[in-house]
């Protein structure tokens, strides 16, 4: 029934049938002499009945375009829980993201308490979740020579460690970046640890490495290091050229001592991670461990 009204109840259509039924309503009159009331009674009844065909159809129309908005109504929800799911899952994961870091800070300051403003953490620089690591390695490894590629916050704390459990060792950082370099500089002055780092300006330069071409810190800058006991590797930035921190192992490996301890941060970066697999493939004598910290970061050692 809905089919048929849907498909012939048009205003033309009605139009045409009561324009119809008016005529022969009326011949019909005039023919039998029905009479005025009857004829016009009976004519009457034309527009009603079209009328009434024409609400019948609209209702149809009606009820279909509510029943298309309820179903339009529940996909909006359908999506609007699905976002606000995601966004709760996102929330929940940075609070106890959030908590880490706080907890590791709060680590790192009990251990090594500091008169002076500490500089930032997270971004940039070194997450505390691997400074804390990085402390930890110092004080129980007590390597003699840390060398640190891209210095920076964890310059400070490094040279804090060495300072607060009198380790006789010393900490080389290269910065590409003079600018920085500087900034960190300042910063091991203002905390009285200079003697214990020193920051080496090292603007890269080409390297030619198994027929591949880098973009490396200054050889002038690292050329003398030997007995290097931690290698900590948080620079070039990426954004100084594919695979920036590739050139490290091959050029810093025959400088390591022998139970050396290689930690490369930002291994969430595919380009780093490249760089480990590649480091892996080339040094079969190292075997690495991937911490699950902030950034990731991976752990290598001699076999
Ligand atoms: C990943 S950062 C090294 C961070 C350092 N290890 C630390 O914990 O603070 C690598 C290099 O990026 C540069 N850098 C540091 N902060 C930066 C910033 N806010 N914007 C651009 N470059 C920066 C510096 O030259 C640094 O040597």
């Amino acid at each position: 029934m809905r089919r048929l009204v849907r498909q012939f109840v048009r205003i033309e259509t009605v139009a045409v049938l009561v324009t119809a039924w008016l005529a022969g309503a009326l011949g019909l009159g005039l023919a039998t002499g029905a009479g005025a009331v009857p004829t016009v009674t009976l004519m009457t009844l034309g527009p009603i009945l079209g009328g009434l065909l024409l609400l019948s159809r609209h209702s149809l129309d009606l009820a279909s375009r509510i029943g298309n908005l309820d179903s339009r109504t529940n996909a909006t929800l359908g999506a609007v829980r699905q976002v606000g799911a995601g966004i709760e899952k996102e929330i929940k994961k940075e609070l106890r993201q959030t908590f880490r870091q706080l907890e590791a800070l709060q680590n790192l300051s009990a251990v090594l308490p500091s008169s002076e403003v500490l500089p930032a953490t997270r971004v940039w620089a070194a997450s505390p979740d691997l400074l804390v690591v990085l402390v930890d390695l110092v004080i129980n490894e007590r390597p003699s020579l840390v060398v640190e590629c891209g210095s920076g916050a964890s310059t400070l704390w490094l040279a804090l460690t060495m300072r607060r459990f009198g380790i006789d060792g010393r900490i080389i950082a290269l910065d590409h970046d003079p600018v920085f370099g500087g900034r960190t500089r300042d910063l091991l002055a203002r905390h009285d640890v200079s003697d214990l780092a020193e920051v080496r300006d090292a603007p890269l330069e080409s390297f030619s490495l198994d027929g591949e071409t880098y973009s490396w810190y200054a050889r002038k800058a690292w050329d003398d290091l030997t007995g290097i006991g931690l290698l900590f590797i948080d620079g070039p930035p990426a954004t100084t050229g594919h695979q920036a921190r590739y050139p490290a192992l091959p050029l810093l490996s025959g400088s390591l001592s022998p139970a050396a301890t290689v930690v490369m941060d930002d291994l969430v970066v595919p380009d780093m991670q490249e760089v480990l697999r590649l480091w892996l493939e080339a040094y079969p004598d190292f075997g690495s461990e991937i911490l699950p910290l902030e950034k990731q970061a991976a752990v290598l050692h001699r076999r």
